[in-house]
């Protein structure tokens, strides 16, 4: 388990997430990013390229050291990239000290959501903004029915990911008011493919 946790998972996880359709997604989520940004599981990087003009400093959270190791090998922004091999449940960053929080396709696998979203609120300064894309539950009765069942298999393989999040209303519950979130299924699995999409300030 532990060399596919530690070694196969990693690629996998840079494979899938080179989707060319999350593409569309990275470039609006990202655009809108300004300032000095904290980017929670940052994974292998794939964000990096779409910082745009407005932001002075990126700081990019990671867990996972292999992970962190093809960011660091990734194509880099043009701004200072800081790599921070840490949790977001215990963000080694003080209070009020961001202006951006970016989240793309993490929600889903951070094992203490709550206390991610808790630590993302306390960083953020007070007119700061968290920006998302996730996938998560379904509206749709039949769909919800595959993603409850399917999501203790599906966690195994994929390294923790949870097909039933409800992203909505973990990030409300974590202090945030939602300004912008916009949802609908990407082409592909339903269960796999509905995705919440927007920007939220802490209240
Ligand atoms: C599906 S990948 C998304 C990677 C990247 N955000 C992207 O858009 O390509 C999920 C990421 O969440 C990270 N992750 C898992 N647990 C985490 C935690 N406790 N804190 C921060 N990131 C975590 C994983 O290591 C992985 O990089």
């Amino acid at each position: 388990m532990g060399v596919y946790n530690d070694v196969i998972l990693p690629k996998l996880c840079d494979l899938a997430m080179r989707n060319e359709r999350l593409r569309p997604y990275r470039e609006r989520v990202i655009g809108a990013a300004e300032g000095r940004v904290l980017e929670i599981g940052s994974g292998s990087g794939l964000n990096l390229p779409f910082y745009g003009a407005r932001v002075r400093e990126i700081l990019a959270l990671e867990p996972s050291p292999n992970l962190l190791a093809l960011a660091r090998s990734a194509p880099q922004s043009a701004m200072p990239v800081r790599f921070i091999e840490a949790s977001a449940e215990a963000i080694p960053l003080d209070d009020g000290s961001v202006d951006t929080v970016v989240t793309t396709w993490t929600l889903c696998t951070i094992p203490g959501a709550a206390a991610a979203l808790s630590e993302m609120r306390r960083v953020l300064k007070p007119g700061g903004k968290l920006l998302f894309v996730e996938h998560g539950r379904s509206p749709d009765r039949g769909v919800r029915w595959f993603q409850d069942g399917l999501t203790p298999v599906w966690r195994r393989i994929s390294g923790g990911c949870h097909l039933n999040r409800p992203i909505r209303s973990m990030i409300e519950d974590g202090g945030f008011r939602i300004d912008r979130v916009e949802t609908g299924y990407m082409p592909g699995p339903k269960p796999m493919t509905f995705m919440y999409e927007g920007s939220a300030r802490p209240n």
